[in-house]
C-alpha cells in the first residue's frame, strides 16, 4: 500500500458513510414547496383525455380537476399552474378567445379560487392554445409575428386572468415589452397584488414536443418554428440581458426554461440577479424520463427526485414539473 497524506487525513467519505451523517451535511434539499404543478385542463365534466406523450398525464374537465387541487394543498404543493386546451372551433388567427373573461382559464380560476382560496393558482399568457396557426403572436401578411400587436393581446389576456382571480400570470410568450405592457395595465386597473413571473429565458426547444400534444397546437404549428422570438439555444449572455429587461419591467419572478439541458443558465441567472428564479422541467424531459423508465431502463422515482434535486442545487428557487404530485408523495415516505 502506498502511503496516505500526512495528518490531518483528508477523507470525504467519513461525511458519506451512514445515512445520517449525509442527512446531517446535504447542502440542498427538496420539499414539496418547491413544486408549482402544471396542469391541462378543456371544457366538459367528467373529461378525461390522456396525453400519449405524457405517460400519466391527462387532459381534464374543471370537476375532475377539483381533486387534484385538493390532493395539491393536502401535499404541501403551493402553485398549480393551468394550461388550455381549447375547442379548435374557438381558434381564430388572432386569438381572441384568450382574453374572453367567460372563457375556459377565467371560469377554471375562479372555481379554483372559490374552492380553495389557499392554494396558489398561475396561468399562462401566451397565444399558442388559442390560435389557429399555432405561434404565440399574431402574423402579418408575410407569416412574420407582430411584437407590438402581440403584446397588446397579451395584456388583455393578462387582465382577463388577473380579473378572473388569478395570483401569478407567467407570459411565456418571449415578445419584447410584454412585461413592462402587462405591469402597467394590472397598476391601472389596480390589481396590484397580482405576480408576475416571468417566462425571461425560454428557448426554442425541440423539447416542447409533448406540450404541444395536449394543448392541441401541435397539428396547427406544422412545420414552422418558434426562432424569431424564443432564444437560440447556443446563447446564455442573452439569457442574462431578457432576465434583466423582464426585472426592469416589473418582474417579480423569473423562470428558465427548459430545464435539465439549461441548469447553467439557471445557475448564471440566479448568481446574477439574486431573486426568485424559476426553472421549468418540460413535457420533453418528463417524456423522457417516463419512456426510459417504463422500458425498466432507469429507477424512476430515483431519477424524478435527483432530476428536482439538481434543480435546487444549480439556485432555482421552485420547479414547475409534471412530477410534482408523484414527488411530493415520495418526500412524505421518506
Ligand atoms: C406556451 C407554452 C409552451 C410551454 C409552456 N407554455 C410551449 C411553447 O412555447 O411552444 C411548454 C411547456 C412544456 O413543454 O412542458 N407558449
Amino acid at each position: 500500500m502506498y502511503p496516505l497524506p500526512p495528518h490531518p487525513h483528508a477523507r470525504p467519505r467519513r461525511l458519506r458513510r451512514d445515512s445520517f451523517t449525509r442527512d446531517l451535511v446535504r447542502e440542498n434539499t427538496l420539499t414539496a414547496h418547491d413544486f408549482i404543478y402544471p396542469v391541462f385542463v378543456h371544457e366538459g365534466t367528467a373529461r378525461r383525455v390522456p396525453v400519449p406523450s405524457m405517460p400519466g398525464v391527462d387532459r381534464l374537465s374543471l370537476d375532475l380537476l377539483l381533486p387534484v387541487a385538493e390532493q395539491c394543498v393536502a401535499l404541501g404543493i403551493p402553485v398549480l399552474s393551468l394550461f388550455p386546451a381549447i375547442d379548435p372551433a374557438l381558434k381564430t388567427p388572432d386569438g381572441r378567445e384568450a382574453f374572453n373573461p367567460e372563457g375556459l382559464i377565467p371560469r377554471v380560476v375562479r372555481a379554483l379560487k372559490a374552492e380553495f382560496p389557499e392554494l396558489g393558482v398561475l396561468t399562462d399568457v401566451a397565444l399558442d392554445p388559442y390560435t389557429s396557426h399555432g405561434q404565440d403572436g399574431l402574423l402579418d401578411a408575410e407569416g412574420h409575428i407582430l411584437n407590438d400587436e402581440t403584446v397588446d393581446v397579451l395584456t388583455r389576456q393578462a387582465l382577463a386572468q388577473a380579473e378572473a382571480g388569478v395570483d401569478i400570470v407567467a407570459p411565456s410568450d418571449m415578445m419584447d415589452g410584454r412585461i413592462g405592457a402587462i405591469r402597467a395595465a394590472l397598476e391601472a386597473r389596480r390589481l396590484i397584488h397580482t405576480r408576475i413571473m416571468a417566462y425571461s429565458a425560454k428557448y426554442a426547444s425541440a423539447f416542447y414536443g409533448p406540450f404541444r400534444d395536449a394543448v392541441g397546437s401541435a397539428a396547427n404549428l406544422g412545420r414552422s418554428n418558434k426562432k424569431t422570438y424564443q432564444m437560440d439555444p447556443g446563447n446564455t449572455d442573452e439569457a442574462l440581458r431578457e432576465v434583466a429587461l423582464d426585472i426592469a419591467e416589473g418582474a417579480d419572478m423569473v423562470m428558465v426554461k427548459p430545464g435539465m439541458p439549461y441548469l447553467d443558465v439557471l445557475w448564471r441567472v440566479k448568481q446574477e440577479f439574486r431573486l426568485p428564479t424559476f426553472a421549468y422541467q418540460v413535457s420533453g424531459e418528463y417524456a423522457m424520463l417516463k419512456a426510459a423508465a417504463q422500458n425498466g431502463w432507469l429507477d424512476h422515482d430515483a431519477v424524478v427526485l435527483e432530476s428536482l434535486l439538481a434543480f435546487k442545487r444549480a439556485g432555482a428557487n421552485g420547479v414547475l414539473t409534471y412530477f410534482a404530485l408523484d414527488a411530493a408523495r415520495l418526500l412524505q415516505n421518506i
